[in-house]
């Protein structure tokens, strides 16, 4: 079988071709490189021993994707590519929304152009907003996302319902990740974000590598157990697997499900710093500072629907998410930057 993903150069789209290629499938990653890079695709075709089709080229451009499906034979896409960044989004509503919303429905004119009908997409569990209980099932109502990234998540999910409820042809998993973190376990692919990270993890591993001097604590005084956020990690070599899965389930089966990705447990930023303490052995320096706006206080998943349906479970803790994060992170400080293919 043969497989498009789009973003497969980025962080979750590069694991997500590793765990293919080791499955046994052929590859073909599209990639526009905006936030991604060439050399992730070189150190997956490293790792699995295995070529993958590199095109470069932006997912809205149709015919190039309608071409690449053809001329590859390409049986499903895994569609990974979008602009993710929650700050900016609010900056530049306009982008976030244009880039995701086009390159979706770009992509699904594509494929059906040349009756390629099987997709798996990246959501978020950002389309629950602050939910009312916890942890959250897939029946949980979709909420009001604090940001543009967040809705522009939640309109492809109703736009992609819409296509497979006209088009029973179609077969469609959504799939809402939780907090996808760490590396590939060999250190040799993980996340590389450009400029100052965003996200909790990417900011801790360079802390403790020494590109940033002290992790802010977005709030102290949130209803958790020591006052500070909770949220559900995720290995990103599980959330690959999922996705492998997924796959399979909705060839089989056919409709659009939804799927949540996530381990079930909730952990706190004080207990992440704690566990990079007593995994890497390197204490982090951190201060707790004002709440983030737009933040909530808890996330997380119930993964039951994904263990019964997919046959799938985050079987990777936060121990060995660490240890892969850091691992990365140590071997590449500067990110993919330092290769010599940049
Ligand atoms: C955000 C997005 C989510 C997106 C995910 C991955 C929202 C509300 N959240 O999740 O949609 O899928 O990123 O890109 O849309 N924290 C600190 N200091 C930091 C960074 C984070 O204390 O420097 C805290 C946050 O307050 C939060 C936790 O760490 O409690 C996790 O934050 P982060 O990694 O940014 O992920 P989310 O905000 O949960």
């Amino acid at each position: 079988m043969t497989i498009l993903i789009t973003g497969g150069a980025g962080y979750v789209g590069s694991h997500t071709a590793l765990v293919l290629c080791q499955a046994g499938y052929d590859v073909i990653v599209i990639d526009n490189l905006v936030n991604a890079s060439r050399e992730a695709v070189v150190r997956v075709e490293q790792l699995a021993g295995r070529r993958i089709v590199f095109v470069e080229a932006d997912v809205r451009d149709s015919d190039t994707v309608a071409s690449a499906l053809t001329r590859y034979g390409v049986d499903a896409v895994i569609h990974c590519a979008g602009l993710k960044a929650v700050g900016e989004s609010t900056e530049r509503p306009l982008l976030y929304y244009q880039t995701n919303i086009d390159t979706t429905l770009s992509l699904c004119s594509a494929m059906e152009r040349v009756g390629v009908k099987t997709l798996v997409f990246s959501s978020s569990a950002t389309v629950y907003g602050d939910p009312d209980e916890l942890p959250v099932t897939e029946n949980a109502p979709v909420g009001w996302p604090s940001n543009p990234y967040g809705w522009s998540k939640l309109m492809i999910e109703r736009i992609l319902t819409d296509v497979q409820a006209a088009d029973s042809d179609w077969s469609i998993a959504l799939l809402r990740y939780f907090n996808p973190v760490g590396a590939h376990e060999s250190g040799r692919i993980g996340e590389d974000p450009k400029g100052i990270p965003n996200n909790l993890m990417p900011f801790v591993t360079q802390v403790a590598v020494g590109r940033r001097a002290t992790l802010s604590v977005f709030g102290g005084d949130y209803a958790t157990a020591d006052g500070t956020g909770v949220r559900d990690y995720i290995h990103v070599m599980d959330l690959a697997e999922g996705h492998l899965r997924a796959m399979h389930v909705i060839a089989e089966r056919g409709g659009c499900r939804v799927w949540n990705l996530g381990t079930g447990r909730g952990t706190s930023v004080l207990e992440v710093v704690e566990a990079f303490k007593r995994v890497t052995g390197r204490p982090i320096d951190y201060r707790i500072v004002p709440r983030r706006a737009g933040d909530i206080a808890a996330c997380c998943a119930a993964p039951e629907r994904a263990q019964a349906e997919l046959d799938w479970r985050a079987r990777r803790g936060l121990d060995a998410i660490v240890r892969d994060a850091w691992r990365w992170q140590r071997q590449n400080p500067e990110g993919y930057m330092g290769s010599d293919r940049e």
